[in-house]
């Protein structure tokens, strides 16, 4: 997911309350390092328009029909994360359920790039859903923690400091609850100097010949004194999403100069935050002209969760009341919601109770929707919120106690997470898995 404290943002509304200019309305901007919401007239922060960006970057909703194949394909109830629409975009995503009625594996990838030593809410919700989907369909699953990314973008940080923050966000995405027979972790400066790497250096050499500097401009908005590293990255976070960069996952000689062309061959899927699509445009584009033709990876897109402030803000590393942190304390947690989450109750509880509230802007409810796995009890909030009949210390006291229970979970898992566990993670290996227990017979098979 795009770094959430842009420091862009940061400069630019310090700016405007110095020199107070008359606010401007402009259009959101997503991309991979800079995610803001739209502001009007006023300069006040809209909500993001995410139908819009689905349709600039041509991406495709995800619809009822499809979720209910996923159900009939997986035999499982889609995850609220997708009924719910917070996983609301995709490509491809039929392709991979094709794939496993057939019996056979797709490669799933994800990743984060380790700015901060704090994550918090949003940066785990992608994990969490990987790891579902990886319960859902048995397959193996890389992770790749990019330090490398972060170093080369980010002015300030220094090699040393991103590697330890890859270091300890590894051991926060394992406290997840990722299976380690199925799972690879990798930091991208280990893994690019352990000698396993050498299919994936091939691939993105490879796939360096294949992009030119006027198309990562295109996709990135790179200009001339933007650093070499930042333009070869792209194609590093391309390739590995190809099968054919991890031989030894599937028992393969990660010795030898030539790349399997079998595993050339393999689907990927890769759940990502909407602001990583460039990148996967990139690969998508491109995978087929590699001397071994790739498939195009599959996507699944998140939306970004909404802000202790509201819809259009994003959780930010450096503003601590923006977000509810991994390592907040219950107490913290109460303060935060109470005192800074956005409600969306009236002034007086006259008025709430004659008018009701709303809670599609409650930022206490949207939490609840992202946490509360019981649909029926959420609509019964929902109406009674908008009855007036519960309040907003109400629905309030319900984040609160959701949230303190995610995150203890969390705190006590990763407590338990030492440095042999993430050495057996990040350790270069074959991995295991069964995918699906019931394929669809091939005809005449
Ligand atoms: N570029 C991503 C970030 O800054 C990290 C990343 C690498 C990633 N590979 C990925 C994110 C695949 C999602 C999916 O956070």
């Amino acid at each position: 997911m795009a770094d959430a404290e842009p420091p862009a943002v940061a400069a630019l509304s310090l700016a405007e309350t110095a020199t107070a200019p008359v606010p401007r309305a402009h259009e959101q901007e997503i991309n991979p390092w800079d995610v803001q919401a739209a502001t009007d007239e006023q300069g006040n922060v809209l909500e993001f328009d995410y139908e819009a960006i689905s349709a600039k970057w041509n991406t495709t909703l995800i619809t009822p029909a499809l979720l209910e194949r996923f159900e009939r394909v997986t035999g499982h109830k889609p995850h609220r994360w997708l009924r719910r629409g917070l996983f609301f975009s995709h490509r491809d995503l039929e392709r991979c359920l094709d794939i496993y009625e057939r019996g056979e594996p797709f490669l799933l990838y994800t990743g984060r790039g380790p700015s901060s030593d704090s994550m918090h809410i949003g940066h785990t919700i992608p994990f969490e859903f990987t790891k579902w989907m990886q319960d859902v369909f048995d397959v193996p699953l890389v992770i790749m923690l990019t330090d490398d990314e972060k170093f080369l973008f980010k002015e300030k940080l220094k090699q040393v400091e991103v590697y330890q923050f890859a270091r300890d966000n590894a051991k926060d995405i394992i406290s997840i609850g990722f299976d380690v027979r199925k799972t690879f972790i990798y930091i991208d400066s280990e893994f690019f100097t352990s000698g396993y790497n050498r299919h994936f250096s091939l691939n993105s050499t490879e796939f360096e010949k294949l992009i030119t500097n006027n198309q990562v401009r295109g996709a990135f908005g790179f200009d001339g004194s933007t650093n070499i590293g930042s333009n070869a990255f792209a194609a590093k976070q391309c390739v590995a999403a190809f099968a054919s960069s991890y031989p030894f996952i599937f028992g393969l000689d990660h010795t030898t100069y030539n790349r399997s062309k079998p595993l050339s061959k393999m689907q990927c899927l890769i759940p990502c935050a909407i602001d990583q699509d460039p990148y996967f445009r990139l690969v998508r584009d491109n995978c087929s002209r590699m001397a071994h033709p790739h498939p195009k990876p599959a996507l699944l897109h998140s939306k970004f969760l909404t802000s202790l402030q509201g819809a259009g803000g994003k959780m930010s590393a450096s503003n601590p009341n923006s977000a509810i942190y991994m390592s907040d304390t219950p107490n913290q947690i109460k303060k935060k919601i109470n005192n800074h989450a956005f409600s969306g109750g009236q002034e007086t509880l006259e008025l709430h109770r004659e008018l009701g509230g709303n809670p599609d802007i409650d930022v206490a409810f949207q939490y609840l929707s992202y946490f509360e796995d019981d649909d029926e009890k959420l609509a019964r909030f929902a109406e009674e919120y908008r009855k007036g009949v519960m309040l907003t210390g109400d629905m309030k006291k319900e984040c609160v106690d959701i949230m303190t229970a995610y995150v203890k979970g969390f705190q006590e898992k990763r407590k338990a997470v030492t440095d042999e566990d993430l050495l057996q993670f990040t350790t270069p290996r074959k991995l295991e898995w069964k995918g699906n227990p019931n394929p669809v017979k091939k005809e005449g098979g």
